[in-house]
C-alpha cells in the first residue's frame, strides 16, 4: 500500500490529556500548513461510530473479549478503507486518536488476549500499513483515572479496575520500548506547557524532516 500522507496516532490510558494535546498538534499542523484530517478509533465513519457505541455502552450481558476484539477490528477495517487510506493516498496527513496500539494495550494487556491473535487480525485488516509515528502520552494510572473521573458518566472501559489500566499502560510502554523509532513516549505528568514542549520537539525533529 503506497501512501503519501503521514499517519500519526495518539495513545494513552484514560485521563492522560489526549484531547487537549490533539488540539495542540492540530495547531502545529496549521502553523506548518499541513493538509490533514483528524479522526478517532473506534469510530471515524458513521458505520464505525455505530460499532463504537456498541463497544462503549455499559450493558448487563458480559461482552465476550474475543467479540470485543473482533468488533474493534471490524470498526478499524471500515475506518481504514473508507477514510484513512483514501486520505493518505490523496497526500493528506491523518491524525488519529487511538489505533491498533490501543488494541494491543487494552485487549492484549487489559483483557490479556493473545498478542499473536491480535497480530494476525492486524495483518488481515491492515496488511503492511502501520502508523508512521505514535505518540504515547504517559502518566501514572491513578493520576489519569482521577482526572477522567471528573468527566461525565463512565463508559464500559472506564469502569474497569486499576489493575486493568496498569496492564494497559505497561503494554503501551513495552511496545514503545521494543520499537523506539515508531513511538515517542511523552511524559504527561508535568505541566501542560512542558507536555506541549515535548510534543513540539518530536514534531520538529522526527516528523517535519
Ligand atoms: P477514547 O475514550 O479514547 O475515545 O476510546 C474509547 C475506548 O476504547 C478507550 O477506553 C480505549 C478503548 N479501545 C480499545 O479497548 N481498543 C481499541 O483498539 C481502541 C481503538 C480503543
Amino acid at each position: 500500500m503506497a501512501t503519501k500522507g503521514r499517519f500519526i496516532t495518539i495513545e494513552g490510558v484514560e485521563g492522560v490529556g489526549k484531547t487537549t494535546n490533539i488540539e495542540f498538534i492540530e495547531s502545529l499542523f496549521a502553523q506548518h500548513k499541513i493538509n490533514y484530517i483528524k479522526t478517532r478509533e473506534p469510530g471515524g465513519t458513521p458505520l464505525a461510530e455505530s460499532m463504537r457505541e456498541l463497544l462503549l455502552q455499559n450493558r448487563e450481558e458480559r461482552f465476550d473479549s474475543t467479540a470485543e476484539l473482533l468488533l474493534m477490528f471490524a470498526a478499524r477495517s471500515q475506518h481504514l478503507n473508507e477514510k484513512i487510506l483514501p486520505a493518505l493516498e490523496q497526500g493528506q496527513w491523518v491524525l488519529c486518536d487511538r489505533f491498533t496500539d490501543a488494541t494491543y494495550a487494552y485487549q492484549g494487556g487489559g483483557r490479556q488476549l493473545s498478542k499473536q491473535t491480535i497480530a494476525e487480525l492486524e495483518a488481515l485488516v491492515q496488511g503492511e500499513l502501520r502508523p508512521d509515528m505514535t505518540l504515547i502520552l504517559d502518566l501514572p494510572v491513578e493520576i489519569g483515572l482521577e482526572r477522567a473521573a471528573k468527566r461525565s458518566e463512565k463508559d464500559r472501559f472506564e469502569n474497569e479496575q486499576v489493575a486493568f489500566f496498569e496492564r494497559v499502560r505497561n503494554a503501551y510502554l513495552e511496545r514503545a520500548e521494543a520499537n523506539p523509532e515508531r513511538y515517542a513516549v511523552i511524559n504527561a505528568e508535568v505541566s501542560l506547557a512542558e507536555v506541549q514542549a515535548q510534543i513540539a520537539e518530536v514534531f520538529e525533529q522526527r516528523l517535519l524532516p
